[in-house]
């Protein structure tokens, strides 16, 4: 098929870019002694998460019990759910780790004494480790004594094995400047290192502490107290992750619309709307037009101003940058590959779009 060609809004995935990201990851952890787990929330596709451990990754990450669905049913195996798994999705969770390795992560004594009575009914041993809320006020034990507790309860639990802490610095991936975001993410990881201290002196052994994103991966590696990293973003990029300083990765995802529509003087009208690429990191960025910004204008429909109008032709295309690559992924079935030369290659599902339960 010839690009133009192409059914817009489509989601574009140059692969020479991805592959060329995937490396720089790789190649960037590999010989410090710390692991890296990527996490799929991102990309959401199996295929990439197996290009990844390829390429030496230890176990993916998966945001919900949905997406490690996806992951162990296509063969990926050691795979971490990053966010706490309530009762009524044990089941679910408990089906998956018979299939494969799957460890997850608990925040209170209540959830690890439900997890691990349920597991221990079915002869099972699942691995947890205690998230702790190094600063992101989002999931999470306080760091500390309840960070303890929670490490004794999963000990104590017949049906859990005791894996380590997570500890995410979510609030630290889009600090622009590289000296500050350093700064940030070297307080939580001192959180992350206390809470390790006082669980060891507790007598409890923590084999794994696991941690950080795209933005910070380096900062936890040179820190010192992360055994494992949890970038996802990086695959593709996007663009606030642009404006972090000193990342070494290509933006490698774009969304490609059509003009729809020149009626008006100010803009034209193109056919990515609300329902296309998702604004909650502010609005895509527009590439080869230089002067010119994207605003939505409802679920189908978005302007692009400043664009000379004597140029703009119904059914020409324009090429958007999401401003955030997960929660614009997440809208589509599948990408549309390209390879550098802007030549198409081929299509890949999304497979576990949509997994969010
Ligand atoms: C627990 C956890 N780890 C890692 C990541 C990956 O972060 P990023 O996509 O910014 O690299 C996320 C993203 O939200 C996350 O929630």
């Amino acid at each position: 098929m010839n690009l133009s060609e192409i059914n817009t809004p489509a989601l574009v995935l140059n692969v020479d870019a991805l592959e060329r990201n995937l490396g720089r990851m790789a190649d960037a952890v590999r010989s410090t002694g710390v692991a890296l787990r990527p996490h799929t929330k991102t990309h959401k596709s199996p295929w990439v998460a197996a290009r990844q451990v390829e390429l030496g990754a230890a176990g993916v990450c998966t945001a919900k019990v949905g997406e490690a669905e996806v992951m162990v049913r296509s063969g990926i195996r050691n795979v971490l759910i990053t966010t706490e798994v309530i009762p009524a999705k044990i089941d679910r969770l408990l089906n998956l780790a018979a299939m494969g390795s799957v460890s997850v992560v608990i925040d209170s004594v209540d959830a690890a004494t439900e997890l691990g009575r349920r597991a221990a009914a079915r002869g099972m041993e699942i691995q947890a480790l205690v998230d702790v809320n190094v600063g992101q006020e989002r999931a999470g034990a306080n760091p500390g004594a309840d960070a303890v507790a929670v490490a004794r309860a999963i000990v104590d639990a017949k049906g859990l094995r005791f894996a380590g802490i997570q500890g995410y610095e979510g609030h630290c991936q889009h600090v622009f400047e590289y000296a500050e975001q350093r700064r940030r993410a070297f307080e939580c990881y001192e959180r992350l290192a206390q809470t390790r201290q006082q669980i060891a002196d507790a007598d409890i052994p923590v084999p794994c502490v696991t941690t950080a994103g795209t933005g910070t991966y380096r900062f936890a590696i040179e820190h010192g107290v992360a055994t494992e990293v949890q970038p996802g973003s990086y695959v593709v990029m996007d663009d606030m992750y642009r404006r972090v300083e000193q990342l070494a990765f290509e933006n490698a995802l774009f969304i490609v619309a059509s003009i729809v529509s020149t009626n008006r003087p100010q803009w034209v009208i193109i056919d990515v709307g609300w329902k296309a690429v998702s604004t909650d990191a502010g609005a895509p960025g527009v590439r080869d037009l230089a002067g010119t910004r994207y605003e939505p204008a409802g679920d189908e429909h978005g302007r692009i101003y400043a664009v000379p109008h004597s140029a703009a032709r119904v059914g020409e295309q324009v090429w958007l940058v999401p401003s955030h690559c997960d929660t614009t992924i997440n809208l589509y079935d599948h990408y549309e590959l390209i390879d550098d030369d802007g030549k198409y290659v081929g299509r890949l599902p999304i497979a576990a779009r949509g997994a969010s339960t």
